[in-house]
């Protein structure tokens, strides 16, 4: 594709006025402001500096694996069709007609070589060129001007399989900008067989709060045994030796082998994997209660024999939060993504995963596998996420209280030897530390601070 065409002129701050903000004042060392959740001219920057200026997650390529495979889905607030065009190339198309702004697309997901916007009947191929106009010759020019096909952004990429999308020119490569998270996610991938796993369906929740509080708590083990109070209590119900789920937490978390680390870029890990018995079957042990688990364990082990702990883990929940900045965790077994709609609501959608088994090495047992695993993923989105949004909704409300502006973040700050800064930079905190949250929020206030170098791309 060549056609740059820069923009910006309108996005964030009007060009021709100072930025209102002092961010130097609004983000401190220890605490931010309840602007930045609150004020809706925050939330519109941070659709250009934000969501557009940095790498936004945007889907896995599990979910369109064929050519004109497409899926619909948002960069920001920009409605986009993400697709891997007729010759395989994946582009993510402004889903946003060239005449007057209709959406070309109102599916969710699909496969087609063209799309026909349903105003005028324009028609539009899936690499973005204008193919067709209903009766042309009411127009006195001819539609070989590139600005009549579709815009696209302008940068698209994907880290094994994980899709990304920015507009900005000046980011750095998309492995660069992910650094050291690439490591868990690696870890993550690899754990399936042959490093393939799938995208499944997905469980969608929304909240009326400011996105950013997804984020704040994606690595937050403070919050977990007074949030998730009726989860550990079901678990310490149904399960004698209480060693399962979130049991860990339970009495001093940050006395356990788990951690948080900041990894660079906004990017956090969650690493609650040290907790594991270090044996094959040792995920399994943890797993914790679900309807139905002692009988599929019963069938796992009479079925598969020597491989059913092997298996078991598989079905097992992965111990980790592995956040990147902005919008994409991998938590469990779980993707999901944070997906902004205005300054406080925010979608929540939590895309199930499944084991992949192209070179037939889990002996026929891909199906169970995956059968089990579903099991296991129903148990913390529709248990534990709803706590989380509830949390999120009341912090959205007690912000209200405009003359009371500090949110505090200094869990772990000042206390000597408590945070550790390795020689890559890596800081690591006991589990409860917000030293994430203060991290990513600097990240957020740099990319605030700068004008990204915006563009979209048109086919010649
Ligand atoms: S708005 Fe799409 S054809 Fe008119
Ligand atoms: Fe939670």
């Amino acid at each position: 594709m060549s056609m740059l065409e820069q923009l910006n002129r309108y996005g964030g701050w009007p060009s021709n006025t100072p930025c209102p903000y002092d961010w130097d004042e609004l983000i401190q060392e220890d605490r931010v402001h309840r602007l930045i959740y609150t004020d809706p001219q925050i939330f519109t920057a941070e659709m250009t500096h934000i969501f557009a200026g940095t790498w936004v997650y945007l889907a896995h390529e599990s979910q369109i694996p064929k050519p004109n495979d497409y899926m619909t889905m948002r960069l920001g607030l920009r409605p986009i069709i993400l697709t891997r065009d007729s010759d395989g190339e994946l582009r993510a198309l402004y889903n946003r007609c060239t005449h007057r702004g209709t959406t070309l697309c109102r599916f969710e997901k699909g496969s087609a070589k063209s799309f026909q916007c349903p105003y005028h009947g324009w028609t539009f191929r899936n690499n973005g060129k204008l193919s067709g106009v209903p009766w042309p010759d009411g127009y006195a020019g001819d539609f070989s001007d590139p600005k009549f096909n579709l815009a696209q952004v302008s940068r698209v990429a994907s880290y094994r399989g994980f899709i990304f999308g920015t507009l900005n020119a000046d980011a750095p490569s998309l492995v660069d900008w992910l650094g050291p998270i690439a490591k868990p996610i690696d870890e993550w991938i690899d754990r399936h067989p042959g490093g393939k796993f799938r995208v499944c369906e997905a469980n969608r929740l929304m909240y009326k709060g400011n996105w950013k509080l997804a984020y704040d708590n994606s690595a937050d083990g403070y919050h977990v045994v007074f949030s998730h109070r009726s989860l550990l209590e079901t678990e310490n119900r149904l399960m004698a030796a209480n060693e399962k789920g979130m049991s860990y937490y339970k009495t001093k978390p940050d006395e356990q082998p788990m951690y948080v680390a900041y990894m660079g870029n906004g990017h956090h890990f969650k690493d609650k994997r040290p907790n594991l018995q270090k044996r094959v079957g040792g995920l399994w042990a943890l797993e914790s209660a679900h309807p139905g688990k002692e009988h599929y364990e019963e069938k796992f082990r009479a079925k598969y024999g020597a491989r059913a702990d092997e298996f078991l883990d598989l079905a097992g929940s992965e111990p980790v939060n592995i956040n990147v900045f902005p919008n994409l965790s991998l938590l469990g077994n779980h993707i999901q993504v944070i997906e902004p709609l205005s300054v406080n609501e925010t979608n929540t959608t939590w895309y199930g995963t499944a084991v992949v088994d192209d070179d037939n090495v889990l002996d026929g047992a891909v199906d169970d596998i995956n059968a089990l695993r579903m099991r296991t993923q129903e148990g913390f989105p529709n248990f534990g996420e709803v706590d989380d949004l509830s949390n999120f909704e009341e912090i959205q409300h007690g912000l209200e209280a405009i003359e009371d502006e500090w949110v505090y973040m200094h869990r772990g700050l000042g206390i000597p030897g408590r945070v550790k800064t390795d020689a890559d930079g890596i800081i690591t905190a006991p589990a409860t530390d917000e030293v994430f949250m203060r991290e990513y929020i600097k990240e957020w206030k740099r990319l605030m601070k700068h004008p990204p170098n915006l563009h979209v791309q048109r086919e010649p």
